[in-house]
């Protein structure tokens, strides 16, 4: 199976003009691109603002950032490292057999050709497998899968659907064996015409609807390291866990128990049930994993009855709008409809923290870290031991924020330092970014050719928003600072960015990268033309963003950025990879999730190849003669899309979400039979690669 096949009768209209299908667009994000811009705020490009606070401060000159950066570089890692697992931090486990395919120059895998087959494609010398898909068991005693016979109690003991981010989480020792993890995976949407022979998406069916909440949410399963290479799970009973859309919540930090978040089920505003359409996250230093609710909108009927025009101004600016649900939960539960139960949708849209450590605990919502369309968060500890989460929001024309805890980690790994950690995220103060280019406006000009002084780069300022109980932002209150972050961060004027998803640090050199996957819009009318940090219009391929805060202080109010890759086809003149020679590099399009392998070389994800290809797994040294070299690592199957890295020197991880997710293809008709072969239904799942 593969592109050429001829694609049947599609049941769809094709809505995204870029690299993903119209029915990913319709089940992941409500179809989020052919709707309006919700940001509708005007705000400035080379804005004054920033210049004249810029002007009117002393600033250090660039080299000298970047030498007193660059000397701490070599201290500053370690200290988060040891307590730092798994996902993006590299640092899963501190024995590495030292065989790896990382290196600085040393990323020595031949890179995978662009292509479009129906398996994963890992270069030559790599061998693989499939860790868990969906409907594999994650409690001891769930049924084996059954995809004509699927219930929605077999549901909430298997592997969920669409698995998205997956961490890495060690083991204590006590377990006796390195080689043994907690894997954490989001399950972000479900796609039902997928999961259901014959399914009628107008009329669905009480037990599909219970089946797909059972199917979002996380999965926490036990997996250790196998004799040839790979993982396998283990069916582990104190472990293994489930989280639903009927799991419990505890809401936290300062908008805890608002007016805004209290329901007739809740009138505590404290107690919510379910997370929705989990996508990214991240592991903190203290061993829990952070998941963001991300296009939680899609999910929410009725926003055309609601009347008062400022709950009907802050519906729009999150893109809640329009009649029934696109998957009609509403008529199975009241609190999916806006018209009854107004406030349910302020209770998603969050970062929650979940311990899989403790596997009885409650699993948090984090108000201090605001609402939006949260992509994930990622954690570095500041050399002062103050915590520090960055974080993009998943919209066309939205922000980057970060936020910077009150108090300080403590070291160690006992109960006490565990569950103080667990509380750093309530408390401290938010931040949204505002960028600003050194190159005259007119360099650039829409072309993506680099301007005169030889990269796309500048400036920029984290603006604050609150802290806890006060407002920095006019007009608003804390609570409605923290519930209402679009609206309050319109206000003071950040930068508008093309998609931002993972914002992830490295905790080597302590510089922050940024996925802009892509943007249709930008300079369409009426919106905002290329700027020096999202330099092209109608943008289809998107760039990646390195930020390195002044001192190399992550908490820090300034900061400079570049531009480190303008995705797309390196022969074409509008594509950019920090200088390297392009016809030496992989095309990349479309940047996702990103993460560092243990030499701090960067791994980026891709969703949505705009090329024409697969998605997939590349690697680029982002220090020395070899920065801006992309290599593909891996691709995966037609119609799917590549997240969830964990890259160690022993294997990669991925997620491949939604294989054979393409215009035509359904349960019915299915154009994957990716994992299982033969005419399998398609699964998501996680897919382990090692050298072989
Ligand atoms: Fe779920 Fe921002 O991608
Ligand atoms: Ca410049
Ligand atoms: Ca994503």
């Amino acid at each position: 199976m593969s592109a050429d096949k001829p694609r049947l009768l599609p049941l769809l209209p094709v809505t995204n003009t870029f690299g993903r299908s119209a029915v990913t667009c319709r089940y992941r994000c409500g179809d989020a691109c052919s709707h309006d811009v919700p940001n509708t705020s005007d705000n400035a490009y080379f804005g004054d603002v920033v210049a004249e606070v810029v002007g009117r401060r002393t600033m250090l000159k660039a080299g000298a950032v970047l030498a007193v950066a660059g000397a701490g570089a070599a201290t500053v890692g370690a200290g988060s490292a040891a307590a730092t697992p798994g996902r993006g931090h590299g640092h899963g486990h501190g024995h590495g057999h030292g065989h790896g395919h990382g290196g600085r120059d040393d990323l020595d895998f031949q890179p995978v050709a662009p292509n479009t087959e129906d398996r994963v494609v890992a270069p030559r010398g790599y061998d693989q497998g499939v860790v868990i898909g969906w409907g594999d068991p994650v409690l001891p005693g769930a049924p084996r899968f059954d995809f004509a016979n699927q219930s929605a109690a077999a549901q909430a003991m298997q592997f969920g659907y669409n698995n998205d981010f997956c961490g890495l989480v060690p083991l204590p020792r006590r377990w006796g064996s390195q080689d043994r993890w907690l894997m954490v995976s989001n399950h972000e949407y479900t796609t039902e015409s997928f999961m259901f022979l014959g399914y009628d998406d107008e009329n669905p069916t009480r037990e599909q609807v219970e089946i797909a909440w059972a199917a979002h949410g996380l999965s926490v399963v036990m997996v250790e390291k196998e004799r040839r290479g790979g993982l396998q799970v283990r069916l582990d009973r104190h472990y293994n866990r489930r989280i639903t859309v009927n799991s419990e919540f505890e809401v936290t930090g300062p908008a805890a128990g608002s007016d805004y978040l209290k329901t007739s089920a809740d009138p505590s505003g404290r107690r919510v049930f379910g997370t929705l359409n989990n996508c990214a996250g991240g592991v903190t230093p203290w061993g829990t994993i952070l998941s963001g609710e991300e296009n939680y909108n899609q999910y929410f009927a009725n926003a055309d009855q609601v009347t008062d025009p400022v709950t009907k101004q802050r519906l729009a600016r999150y893109g809640i709008s329009g009649g029934a649900s696109g998957r009609r939960w509403e008529r199975f539960d009241d609190r999916f409809d806006l018209a009854k139960e107004p406030n349910e949708v302020n209770r998603f849209g969050w970062v929650v923290e979940i311990d899989p450590l403790d596997p009885d605990s409650t699993p948090v919502k984090h108000t201090a870290l605001g609402r939006f369309k949260h992509e994930g968060a990622n954690v570095i500890v500041a050399r002062d031991g103050h915590v520090v989460a960055y974080m993009g929001d998943d919209e066309r024309f939205d922000y980057i924020y970060k936020f910077v805890s009150d108090k300080r980690m403590k070291r160690g790994n006992s109960r006490y330092a565990r569950e103080y950690n667990k509380r750093l995220l309530d408390s401290g103060t938010l931040y949204v970014a505002k960028f600003r280019g050194d190159s005259p406006a007119d360099e650039i000009d829409g072309s993506g050719q680099v301007p005169s002084d030889g990269e796309f780069d500048g400036f920029g300022e984290w603006i604050p928003l609150a802290r806890n109980d006060r407002s920095f932002v006019d007009g608003f209150t804390a609570e409605e600072v923290y519930v209402f972050t679009r609206l309050a961060a319109d206000t003071v004027g950040p930068t508008k960015m093309d998609r931002p998803e993972d914002v992830e640090p490295s905790l080597r050199s302590r510089k922050i990268y940024a996925a802009l996957t892509n943007n249709s819009q930008r300079g369409n009318p009426g919106t905002e033309g290329p700027t020096e940090m999202n330099p092209r219009p109608a943008n289809r391929h998107g760039h990646v963003l390195e930020i390195e805060e002044f001192w190399g202080d992550n908490t820090a109010r300034r900061f400079r950025w570049k531009l480190l890759l303008v995705c797309g086809d390196p022969e074409s003149p509008d594509t950019y990879f920090a200088g390297y020679d392009k016809s030496q590099v992989s095309p990349i399009s479309c940047p996702d999730n990103v993460a560092f392998d243990e030499r701090g070389n960067l791994w980026i994800s891709t969703d949505g190849n705009a090329l024409g290809q697969n998605d997939g797994l590349f690697a680029v040294p982002v220090e020395g003669r070899e920065r801006g070299h992309v290599k593909q690592f891996l691709t995966v199957p037609h119609g799917a899309e590549t997240c969830g890295p964990v890259v160690t020197d022993d294997f990669v991880l991925v997620s491949v979400q939604h294989p054979g997710e393409l215009d035509g293809a359904s349960a019915d008709n299915p154009l994957s039979h990716w994992p299982d072969g033969g005419d399998s239904q398609p699964r998501p799942a996680v897919v382990a690669v090692w050298k072989d």
